[in-house]
C-alpha cells in the first residue's frame, strides 16, 4: 500500500463500470449505463437527477437487485472486500441487512403483509447482532421511537396494512438502521414524511452516519436537503452520473450544463421567489435510442459538435469535482485524466 492509499479515508462501498438494462419492444432500455463510484464510510452522498434518470434503478443495484427481467450487464458492487453481484445468494442475504440495506422508495412492497411488524423488525437484529429476543425487543422499540413514530410499542404489535403509508415509512427506516450496515441506501426516504418527521429522519441518518460510521446514499428531488445533509452529490441524467464532487463546490460552480440547468430551477432559500421556477426545456431521450454522444445534447445551450457523436468521460475540474462535458472541458482537457465519480 502506497502513502496516498494509506491517507485516503476507508472506502466502504466502491462501483465500477454498473450497467443495467431492461429489454423492450424497442430494444434494451439502458436505464443505468456505465456507473463508478464511491462512498467512504460516515460519508453521505446524495444522488439527484430528474424522474426516469436511474436513481432507483442503480439503488437496488447496489444490493444486487434489479427488477423485472432486467439484467446486470456490467460491472461490480465491492463491499468490505467482496463483489457483492458475485455473492452466491445464501451469502448475498448474510449482506443484506448487516453490510448493506436499503429504505426502497415505495414501502409498501418492502413489509411482508402477513408478518407482525415485531417479527419483521426482531428476526434481523437476532440474526445479524445475536442479540436474545428481549434485547432485539428493547432494540426495535428504541428504533422506532427515534424515527418519531408516537407509540413504538403499539407500532411493534402492529401487522403493516394497520399503519398509515407515513409509518410504513418509518417502520423501514427503522429496519434498514437497525443492523447499523456498513452502507445505509435510502430511496427518497422522506418523501411521504411531514417536515417535522423528516427532520427526524434526517436527523437519524446523520448520527447514523457520524456515530457509526454508516457510508449513507440517498436519492432525493429535495435540493435544501442535499445542502443541509450530504456531503457529496452524485448528478444522474439518462443512466450516467454526469457530475459529481463535494456538495459545496458543486453548488457554487456547477460544471455540467444539465446540473446548472437543475439548480437554476431551484429558488434561493435567501433571495426573492421567481416568478416561475426555471424549466429545463424538452426532456431525455428513449432509453432505447440513447444517441452516441453526451445524451443531454439536444437540451444543452452549449452543445459543440463533437457532444453529438462522443461520449465525453467524466474529468476532474477542481479536487473531488468531476463532470461529463465536452462544453465546459476547457482547453487542457487533452491531458487531463478520465477519472471515476
Ligand atoms: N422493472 C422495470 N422494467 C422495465 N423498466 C424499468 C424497470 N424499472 C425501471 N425501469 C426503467 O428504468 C428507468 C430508470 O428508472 P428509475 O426508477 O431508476 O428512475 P428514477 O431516477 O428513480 O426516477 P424517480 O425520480 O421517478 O423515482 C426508467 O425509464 C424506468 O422506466
Ligand atoms: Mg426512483
Amino acid at each position: 500500500m502506497d502513502a496516498s492509499q494509506q491517507m485516503s479515508p476507508e472506502i466502504a462501498v466502491e462501483v465500477r463500470g454498473l450497467s443495467v438494462e431492461f429489454p423492450t419492444a424497442n430494444g434494451p432500455a439502458r436505464a443505468v449505463t456505465d456507473v463508478s463510484l464511491s462512498v467512504a464510510r460516515g460519508e453521505r452522498l446524495a444522488i439527484v437527477g430528474e424522474s426516469g434518470s436511474g436513481k432507483s434503478v442503480l439503488s437496488l443495484a447496489l444490493m444486487g437487485i434489479v427488477g423485472g427481467s432486467g439484467t446486470i450487464t456490467g460491472g461490480e458492487v465491492w463491499l468490505q472486500g467482496q463483489d457483492l453481484l458475485a455473492l452466491r445468494p445464501e451469502q448475498l442475504r448474510r449482506a443484506r441487512g448487516r453490510d448493506i440495506a436499503m429504505v426502497f422508495q415505495d414501502p409498501g412492497t418492502s413489509l411482508n403483509p402477513v408478518i407482525s411488524i415485531e417479527a419483521q423488525i426482531v428476526a434481523p437484529l437476532r440474526r445479524h447482532l445475536g442479540l436474545s429476543r428481549a434485547a432485539a425487543r428493547e432494540r426495535a422499540l428504541q428504533l422506532l421511537a427515534e424515527t418519531g413514530l408516537p407509540d413504538p410499542a403499539r407500532t411493534l404489535a402492529a401487522f403493516p396494512h394497520q399503519l398509515s403509508g407515513g409509518m410504513r415509512q418509518r417502520v423501514m427506516i427503522a429496519m434498514a438502521v437497525a443492523c447499523e450496515p456498513t452502507v445505509l441506501l435510502a430511496d427518497e426516504p422522506t418523501t411521504a414524511l411531514d417536515v417535522t418527521i423528516q427532520a427526524q429522519i434526517v436527523d437519524l441518518l446523520s448520527r447514523l452516519s457520524s456515530e457509526r460510521g454508516s457510508a449513507v446514499v440517498f436519492v432525493t428531488h429535495d435540493m435544501g436537503l442535499v445542502a443541509r445533509f450530504a456531503d457529496r452529490i452524485a448528478v444522474m441524467y439518462a443512466g450516467r452520473i454526469v457530475e459529481s464532487g463535494p456538495v459545496l463546490d458543486v453548488f457554487a460552480a456547477p460544471q455540467h450544463p444539465y446540473t446548472r440547468g437543475l439548480l437554476a430551477s431551484i429558488p434561493a432559500v435567501d433571495g426573492p421567489l421567481p416568478d416561475r421556477l426555471t424549466q429545463i426545456d424538452g426532456s431525455p431521450p428513449p432509453l432505447t435510442e440513447l444517441p452516441a454522444g453526451c445524451a443531454f445534447v439536444d437540451r444543452c445551450p452549449s452543445a459543440l459538435p463533437q457532444c453529438s457523436s462522443s461520449q465525453p468521460a467524466l474529468t476532474e475540474r477542481r479536487p473531488g469535482q468531476v463532470a461529463a462535458c465536452w462544453a465546459t472541458a476547457t482547453i487542457d482537457v487533452s491531458h487531463r485524466e478520465a477519472v471515476s465519480a
